[in-house]
C-alpha cells in the first residue's frame, strides 16, 4: 500500500485498512497463502497440493466409495509434514511416488466441526502422496438415494456437495478455499449408472468414466453426481442433465440458458470455463443451486413450467465469475462470493428479462432480508462475518447474500454503473484463478475506485458496510412499478373486495410472491376465499407453494395438510423446510405434527438439511 494514497482515505476507509493490515502478516494482493483459514487443517505455505489424481469406485450397495487419490506436492519448507483434512474416513495406506510406504499419523479424536487432520510425514525426494482410503456410509457430503427417491423410481443415485468443508468427508485434501488445484478423476460405478463431474473434460475408458479440471479450482467445487442421467443440448456449450423422465421438462425450463452466459459475459468478460451445463437433481437436493464449475447442480424446484424461477440459473452461473473464478479465500470472506453473485445475477435477469422483473426480484430479496435482519444475532449482521469456533455454514444468512449485493448496488448508485462495470471486470481479471480476503477487496477498492473518483468517495462508508451491523440507511431498493400494483390491490383486499375481483390478470410469479407477502396474518377463513379463487393449495410453483404453506400453517388452515405432508416428504430444499417446519413448531398441535412428519422425512433429507433440522427441532440422534 502506498502511503502516498493514504492520504486521500476518509477516516473510516483509514482505519478499515489499518485494521485488515494489522491482522496479516503479508497480504500483497495475489498471495492468499498466508491468509489462516480457522476451517483447514492445512499448512499450504509449508507443503501444498498443486493438483491431485483421483479414483473412485462407488459402492452402491454399501454406500461407500473406495479411493485412491495422488497429491503432486510443492513443499516450500523442506523438513515440514504434508497436512491434509479428512473427515470420517477411514485412511488404509499412504506412500510416495514408487509405491513406497511413507508414514502418517491421525489424532484419535475427531472435531465435530473440522474432522481430523492427516499429517504426512515426507521424505527428502517426496514429490507426490498416495492415499488409499474409503468414505463412511453416513459421510456428510454424499447423498446416496434409494430408486424410491428418484423420479425414474428405478435405479438409485449419488451426489456429492462439497461447500463449506464436505469435501473431505469424500476426499482427503487439503480442504480449504484458499488452495487451488488441478485434478482428474477416473470412477468406476455399477453398470446402467452414468456419473457426471465438475469437470472441463470427460471421456470413457472401457467402465471407467474419466474426467479432468484443466483450471486451478477450490477443494469445495470439486462435485460428482452418479445415476440414470441423460443430457439434451441447449446451445453450443451449454445443456442439461437429468433423468430421462425429467429432461423434456428441465429442457424447455433453461431454454434461456445460453442467453444467460451470453449476457454475463458482454458485462463482465469471457466465460473461461468451457461448457456451462446445469444438471437437475432428485428433490431431496439441499440447496437451491451449487455452482459447480462447467455443471450447476440444480433443484428440480426451479422447474415451474413457466420458466419463472430460472432466476436460480443466473444466480449459479454468475459464480463462474465471483466464486469460481475469484473465489473467496476463507468463509469468513463468504460475502464476496455470495453478495457479488446475487449483484451480477439482478444484471442478467436485467439484460435477458428487462428491469421490471429484476427489480421486483431485487425488492424480493430485501424484504426477506429485512425480515431475517429482525431475529437475527447483531454479530452475524456484519458482512466480514466472525466465525471462529462455528461451522461456516451458519454464515449462510441472507447478510452476505443480500446485504453483500446492495453494497454492490450502493456503489453502482454512487459511482455509475460504467464505472462500477469496468471495475468488477477488472477485478475478476486480475484476481481470476486466485482466492482472495476482505482485505484484498477492499485494497482494490480503494486503489480501482474510491481513490480515482474521490469526490464521490465520501458518500459511502465502506467500514459501515462491511463491519457494520443492520442494512445501513443508503442501501438502494429499486422501485418496481409491478410490485406497487401488487400493494395497491393488497389495500382492496384489506378494504374488503373479494379475492376474485382483485385485478390479478397475467401476474407473474414475483408479483404473486409480493401478494402472499404482504398478507400477514390472514384468518383461516381469508385463506378458505383466497384459495377457492386462486388455488394456491395446488400450486406447482415451489416458491408460492411454501409462501401459501407457511401462511395456512400459521392461521390453522388445514386444508393444505395432506399437500404440505407430500412436499416435506419429497423436498429437501432447506430454504423450503426451514420456513414450514419453523411455522409448525409455532403451535403445541403443530409441534406433534412437526416431529410425526419429521420422523418420516429425515432419512430422505441430506445431511446439511439434517443438521439444520434436528438443532430446530431438538432431534436427538443416538
Ligand atoms: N454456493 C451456494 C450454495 C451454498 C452456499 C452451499 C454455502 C453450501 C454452503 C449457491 O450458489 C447458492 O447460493 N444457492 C442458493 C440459491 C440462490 C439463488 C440464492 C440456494 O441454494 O438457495
Ligand atoms: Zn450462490
Amino acid at each position: 500500500m502506498a502511503a502516498g494514497g493514504e492520504r486521500r482515505y476518509n477516516t473510516s476507509m483509514r482505519s478499515l485498512l489499518l485494521l485488515f493490515l494489522a491482522g496479516c502478516t503479508v497480504a500483497p494482493a495475489s498471495m492468499t497463502s498466508t491468509t489462516a483459514d480457522i476451517h483447514s487443517y492445512a499448512e499450504p505455505q509449508r507443503v501444498r497440493s498443486t493438483h491431485l489424481d483421483l479414483e473412485l469406485t462407488l459402492d452402491f450397495e454399501r454406500h461407500v466409495a473406495h479411493g485412491l487419490v495422488t497429491h503432486h506436492l510443492q513443499r516450500s519448507e523442506a523438513t515440514a509434514p504434508f497436512v491434509l483434512d479428512t473427515a470420517g474416513l477411514t485412511i488404509e495406506a499412504v506412500q510416495d511416488q514408487t509405491g513406497f510406504p511413507v508414514s502418517w499419523e491421525q489424532p484419535m479424536q475427531s472435531d465435530p466441526v473440522l474432522g481430523k487432520r492427516l499429517i504426512v510425514h515426507l521424505n527428502a525426494n517426496t514429490e507426490r502422496v498416495r492415499i488409499r482410503y474409503a468414505t463412511a456410509p453416513d459421510a456428510e457430503a454424499m447423498q446416496w438415494l434409494a430408486p424410491e427417491q428418484t423420479n425414474g423410481g428405478k435405479l438409485p443415485f449419488l451426489f456429492t456437495q462439497g461447500q463449506a468443508i464436505l469435501t473431505r468427508t469424500w476426499i482427503p485434501l487439503q480442504d480449504t478455499p484458499a488452495v487451488r488445484v488441478t485434478w482428474s478423476a477416473r470412477i468406476k460405478a455399477p453398470n446402467g449408472l452414468v456419473t457426471v463431474m465438475s469437470a472441463s473434460e470427460r471421456g470413457q475408458d472401457g467402465e471407467v468414466a474419466t474426467f479432468s479440471m484443466k483450471q486451478p479450482v477450490p477443494s469445495y467445487l470439486i462435485a460428482l453426481a452418479c445415476g440414470d442421467l441423460t443430457s439434451r443440448p441447449l446451445s453450443g456449450r451449454c445443456a442439461v442433465w437429468a433423468e430421462p423422465s425429467m429432461i423434456e421438462l428441465a429442457a424447455s425450463e433453461l431454454a434461456e440458458t445460453e442467453l444467460m452466459v451470453s449476457a454475463c459475459e458482454r458485462l463482465f468478460g469471457a466465460y473461461r470455463w468451457g461448457r456451462y451445463d446445469v444438471l437437475v437433481l432428485p428433490p431431496s437436493f439441499p440447496f437451491g443451486g451449487m455452482e459447480n464449475p462447467c455443471l450447476t447442480f440444480a433443484t428440480p424446484t426451479i422447474l415451474a413450467g413457466d420458466r419463472s424461477l430460472v432466476s436460480l440459473i443466473a444466480h449459479e452461473l454468475a459464480h463462474s465469475w465471483s466464486g469460481n473464478l475469484v473465489t473467496n479465500a476463507t468463509w469468513r470472506d463468504f460475502w464476496l462470493n455470495e453478495g457479488f453473485t446475487v449483484y451480477l445475477e439482478a444484471r442478467i435477469m436485467e439484460e435477458v428479462f428487462g428491469q421490471g422483473r429484476a427489480a421486483m426480484e431485487v425488492n424480493l430479496g430485501m424484504q426477506e432480508l429485512a425480515a431475517e435482519l429482525q431475529t437475527l444475532p447483531l454479530a452475524d449482521q456484519k458482512l466480514h462475518i466472525d466465525l471462529t469456533g462455528r461451522n461456516p455454514d451458519d454464515g449462510m444468512t441472507g447478510v452476505p447474500y443480500q446485504k453483500g449485493a446492495a453494497f454492490l448496488r450502493r456503489l453502482e448508485q454512487v459511482f455509475g454503473r460504467a464505472r462500477l462495470d469496468a471495475f468488477l471486470q477488472s477485478w475478476f481479471d486480475r484476481h481470476a484463478f486466485q482466492s482472495v480476503t476482505t482485505a484484498t477487496f477492499v485494497a482494490f477498492l480503494q486503489a480501482e475506485l474510491l481513490a480515482k473518483h474521490a469526490a464521490k468517495a465520501n458518500q459511502i462508508d465502506v467500514t459501515q458496510w462491511i463491519t457494520g451491523t443492520g442494512l445501513p440507511g443508503d442501501a438502494p431498493v429499486p422501485d418496481s412499478e409491478l410490485f406497487a400494483a401488487v400493494d395497491a390491490q393488497l389495500v382492496a383486499w384489506r378494504g374488503g373486495t373479494p379475492p376474485l375481483q382483485l385485478l390479478t390478470k397475467d401476474w407473474a410469479t414475483q408479483m404473486w410472491l409480493r401478494f402472499l407477502a404482504g398478507l400477514g396474518t390472514a384468518d383461516k377463513d381469508k385463506l378458505a376465499e383466497l384459495d377457492s379463487a386462486f388455488v394456491f393449495t395446488r400450486s406447482g410453483n415451489s416458491e408460492i407453494l411454501c409462501a401459501w404453506l407457511v401462511l395456512a400453517i400459521r392461521a390453522d388452515y388445514h386444508a393444505v395438510d395432506r399437500r404440505l405432508e407430500l412436499f416435506l416428504m419429497t423436498v429437501g430444499r432447506r430454504k423450503f423446510l426451514k420456513p414450514l417446519y419453523e411455522a409448525l413448531l409455532l403451535s403445541a398441535d403443530g409441534q406433534a405434527r412437526a416431529l410425526a412428519i419429521y420422523a418420516k422425512a429425515r432419512p430422505r433429507y441430506h445431511a446439511v438439511s439434517q443438521r439444520t433440522l434436528d438443532a430446530m427441532l431438538g432431534y436427538k440422534t443416538k
